[in-house]
Parts: C-alpha cells; sequence; structure tokens
C-alpha cells in the first residue's frame, strides 16, 4: 500500500545520503514526472540541485513562458535555455519521422550537455524515469525498437560521465502525481496531459518550418483550451491536433481558398499503450471547429480522428 508521504520522507532521506553536497543537474520538461522529480531534489538538496529548461521551440503556444514562469515562483533554481533555432536549423528539410525524432534528441543533448558544463563540479544528472520507462526500455530491444524511439531513459550519452540519479523509479504515474500533491505542487500542472518529448515536430506531418509550428500551436491552443473552459480537459487522457500535408479545397466569400487541414485527436487511456477515441460531444466538436477556421490563418478544414489503438497510435508519427 502505497503512502505519499512516507515515501516523501524515506526518498528525501535516501537522496541526501546519496548526494550528499554534490551538485545534481536535471532537465525539466514542464511534464510531471521530470517536475515532480525536481520538487523532491530540491527539498533534499536545495540550491545544489540546477535545472535547465529547454525550449525546442516545438511546445505548445506560450508554454516556455508559462511554464518557467512557474517554476520559479516553486522556488526552483531554474535556467531557461530558448534554442529555437538551433532545433529549427536540425530539423531543416528532414522529413521522416525517426530521422526527426533523432535530430531533436541530439539537439537536446547538446544543448543540455553544453549547459551541464557551465555547472562547475556537477556530479550527479537527475532524472524523472518512471517504473513504466523503465520496463518499456527494457522490452523495446527486440524489432519493435524501431517502431519508435523514445528519448527519456538513459537519454544522455556516456561522455558526460555523471551519475544517474532516479528518485522516481519504482513509482507509476498515479502514485507521482499523489507525491506530487504531498510535495503540494500546484495540482493544475500535475494534472497535465502527457505531451511527446520531440513535442509538435511529430504532429507536423513532414517536413517542419517556422509557418507550420505557428499555425500547429494557435489550433492546438484553441483545442486545449476549449476542453478546459468546457469541463472535458480532465475526462482526456491526452490531447492535441495534427498538420495534415495536405491542402483542401474551401470557400471564403466569393473566393476560392487552397488552405491547410488539421486533425484532432482526444483519447482515453490509462498508460498509452491502449487507447480509445474520445466521444466528445458534436456540440463541442462544432464550436472548436469554427473557431480554429475562424481564427486560425490557413486552416479551412477541420476533421476529427476517431481511431482507437491498437491499430491506430496516439500520434500520428
Ligand atoms: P503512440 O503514438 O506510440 O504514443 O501511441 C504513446 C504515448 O507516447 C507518446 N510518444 C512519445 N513520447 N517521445 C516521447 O517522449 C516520442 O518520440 C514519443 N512518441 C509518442 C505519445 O504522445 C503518447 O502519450
Amino acid at each position: 500500500n502505497f503512502t505519499p508521504n512516507a515515501f516523501v520522507e524515506d526518498c528525501v532521506k535516501e537522496l541526501q545520503e546519496k548526494v550528499k553536497g554534490d551538485k545534481v543537474v536535471l532537465g525539466l520538461s514542464g511534464g510531471v514526472d521530470s517536475t515532480v522529480a525536481a520538487v523532491l531534489l530540491h527539498k533534499a538538496i536545495g540550491k545544489n540541485l540546477y535545472c535547465i529548461f529547454v525550449n525546442n521551440g516545438l511546445l505548445r503556444k506560450n508554454e516556455f513562458e508559462n511554464v518557467l514562469h512557474q517554476y520559479k515562483d516553486m522556488g526552483l533554481n531554474v535556467k531557461g535555455v530558448d534554442a529555437t533555432a538551433r532545433f529549427m536549423t536540425a530539423l531543416d528539410g528532414l522529413e521522416d519521422p525517426e530521422a526527426k525524432r533523432k535530430a531533436i534528441g541530439n539537439a537536446f543533448i547538446e544543448v543540455f550537455d553544453e549547459e551541464a558544463h557551465l555547472i562547475e563540479d556537477v556530479t550527479w544528472l537527475a532524472q524523472g524515469t518512471i517504473y513504466p520507462d523503465v520496463i518499456e526500455s527494457v522490452s523495446v530491444k527486440g524489432p519493435s525498437a524501431t517502431i519508435k524511439s523514445h528519448h527519456n531513459v538513459g537519454g544522455l550519452p556516456d561522455y558526460m560521465k555523471l551519475k544517474i540519479v532516479e528518485p522516481l523509479r519504482m513509482l507509476f504515474k498515479d502514485e507521482v502525481r499523489r507525491v506530487g500533491k504531498t510535495l503540494g505542487i500546484d495540482p493544475e500542472l500535475l494534472g497535465r496531459h502527457p505531451f511527446p518529448g520531440p513535442g509538435l515536430s511529430i504532429r507536423i506531418l513532414g517536413a517542419i518550418t517556422p509557418e507550420k509550428v505557428r499555425i500547429l500551436q494557435e489550433v492546438d491552443a484553441v483545442f486545449i483550451n476549449g476542453l478546459k473552459e468546457h469541463g472535458l480537459y480532465d475526462k482526456v487522457w491526452q490531447a492535441g491536433a495534427i498538420l495534415l500535408p495536405v491542402n483542401s479545397v474551401g470557400v471564403m466569400g466569393d473566393e476560392r481558398t487552397y488552405e491547410k487541414v488539421v486533425a484532432l485527436r482526444a483519447v482515453e487511456s490509462t498508460d498509452g499503450m491502449t487507447a480509445d477515441w474520445v466521444h466528445l460531444p458534436y456540440e463541442f466538436l462544432m464550436k472548436i471547429s469554427n473557431e480554429i477556421i475562424n481564427k486560425v490563418k490557413g486552416v479551412n478544414r477541420v476533421v476529427y480522428d476517431i481511431s482507437s489503438k491498437p491499430p491506430a497510435t496516439i500520434e500520428w508519427e
């Protein structure tokens, strides 16, 4: 029987014994796991925890600024690094999903490595790895490893020579949320939907351009804010929008348009391994579709993804 209070107490003690007076670096993603890991470590070792939050330019609209503020308000010692230009260069011309994931993973490692080197005498790397990540990284040794490469586990190269500390390694997601609640983390942050490490890059099918990122950020913001306003956000496990690599014909007044199509996706799931599409109310879908087409320049058609996993995956790439 898991008790978050006892976990926090034991974990803080263990971290203090393990890390002692050493410095620890941790990459924050804005997600639940890395945030809870950071707050636990902060409780244990205070200012010896150095957090780095990288903007890869593929986050949700205004996410970098908002989350960075939130982290600072929580008392974390966090450095925000805007590496958007670097990621855009790394992605330039790439169309293949796996190539995009690799480019982003490599760019992240480069940026993180540079930033970690600026911290004098840092000896530990902390990660928000949770139990399902551990299981998954063990089980993806076979041919299925090539289906999708995840960058969360063991993502950093050996040459960094940092010792690894993973305080959430034995916990399931719901336990991580309960620990976060005990630690006083904002319930809104703890209830956030999962978001993939490569961010919007795998929701822009094909090659990435700054303009496509802008369009998708706007569409996604309308959808996610709409879910929140209609009390639907917490009923959905994960939601987002996908920018399709096709144009479709439309009419606007007397003019013919030829613009982008976006797909909306919302799923119910417990662990992401299987998922059902959510039966969002038609009224809600109608309102969101109108709002997207009216507000977001460059989009003239919205479709809703009614595929479950398996066989469809949650992400389209
Ligand atoms: P799929 O598309 O495989 O997604 O059904 C299952 C869950 O994993 C997330 N996902 C990723 N997360 N890096 C990540 O950190 C990735 O490359 C990646 N691909 C998929 C997806 O958002 C969903 O929550």
